[in-house]
């Protein structure tokens, strides 16, 4: 945190200490966190543990990153087990979490802390920035929540909760500077780790986007927009650019003993290094690229998948090959040992498009 922030950090203002009273008997329970009874009594919670929880919540609620962190967990207890894995195990946990190069970066980081760091997390936010693949929201909610540094962290349940505070009518993202300046404000020196994420479970359960709980709202007294009656109004937000539509053909190749074609993808670009079947290019007019000269099939049904900037349409296309076919790119696994689950989910939608049609 940059020292003019730190000076801009309240002691314990009104905002924060109702906040907190309410966080003490309402913290939900998450496997990744310490309550705040735990905390209070000296517990610490895991850096990596959090470190963990907060990168795969980026990509998705809390009630489903609860399975992967449970498997992760399981499987690489500490981060020096994380760093010591085999990308491809790593990509296949990953897989239906999406945005991969999170997964790729999570690998980079964990190699890091251990080749860098001895094995343990920089205990501050500066520090934690110097990690690969940490940016300023997970350097900031790990600073706070795993070393308790008052790091000003704003996610979208924050950004929600500031304006409807501070009735904020100017639209996202134009108004984000100056919900960061009023969250630094309001996070307080003490409890910072529990104060962000009582901020992030009162967006969650109470301050919710479209019919906020106000009536029940530990903070309803001080609430700007709550007292002008456009809470469920905020945040406002600027209309967003339409996403272009792309289109490609995916092809799933079978061989006579059931051997199903896939290929690792190139590491960087969309789903790098994960599985999927072989396909053209995604693009306004896509030019063919089957992997190997056949009778190509289209199936009926085509596959729909919405990228951060963009729809794809693909077109599946199917073929049996036999025995001794041998495809330019990619490899034949045997089909018992070909897990639809640890495809990404554009792949898992092709497979299960071209599923029912094979022979
Ligand atoms: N969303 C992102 N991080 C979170 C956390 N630590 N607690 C609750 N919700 C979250």
């Amino acid at each position: 945190m940059r020292d003019g922030m730190r000076d801009g950090v309240a002691e314990l203002g009104a905002a924060a200490a109702l906040l907190l009273a309410w966080y003490d008997r309402h913290a939900r329970v998450m496997p990744w966190r310490t309550a705040p009874a735990e905390r209070a009594a000296g517990e610490r919670p895991d850096p990596y543990r959090v470190w963990l929880s907060e990168v795969m919540l980026q990509q998705t609620t809390v009630a489903a990153v609860r399975a992967y962190f449970r498997r992760f967990t399981e499987r690489w207890p500490t981060v020096a087990d994380l760093a010591a894995a085999e990308d491809a195990d790593v990509m296949a946990e990953w897989a239906g979490l999406g945005y991969y190069a999170r997964a790729r970066n999570l690998l980079k980081c964990a190699r890091a802390v251990v080749a860098d760091h001895g094995g343990e997390f920089p205990g501050s936010e500066a520090g934690l920035r110097t990690l690969p693949g940490i940016g300023p929201y997970t350097a900031a909610a790990v600073a706070a929540i795993a070393f308790d540094e008052p790091a000003v962290v704003v996610d979208g349940n924050v950004e929600r909760v500031v304006s409807r505070l501070h009735a904020v009518e100017t639209p996202l993202p134009a108004s984000k500077p100056a919900l960061v300046t009023l969250a630094a404000a309001l996070t307080p020196a003490q409890r910072p780790g529990d104060f962000a994420q009582a901020m992030m479970d009162l967006g969650a359960t109470i301050c919710t986007p479209r019919k906020p709980a106000c009536g029940i709202c530990p903070l309803w007294s001080l609430c700007a927009a709550r007292a002008q009656g456009i809470a469920a109004d905020l945040p406002r937000k600027s209309p967003k650019a339409p996403k272009p539509t792309r289109r490609g053909i995916a092809y799933v190749a079978v061989r006579a003993d059931g051997a199903v074609l896939l290929e690792t993808r190139a590491a960087k670009g969309l789903l790098g290094g994960m599985l999927g079947f072989p396909g053209s290019d995604w693009s306004q007019d896509p030019a063919p690229a089957p992997p190997v000269p056949a009778d190509w099939t289209p199936v009926p049904s085509a596959v729909r998948h919405t990228f951060t900037h963009f729809h794809l349409d693909l077109t599946v296309h199917l073929a049996t090959l036999p025995q001794t076919a041998a495809p330019a790119h990619g490899t034949f696994t045997p089909r018992a040992d070909f897990r639809p689950g640890d495809l990404p989910t554009l792949m898992l939608k092709v497979w299960q498009a071209a599923e029912p049609h094979l022979p």
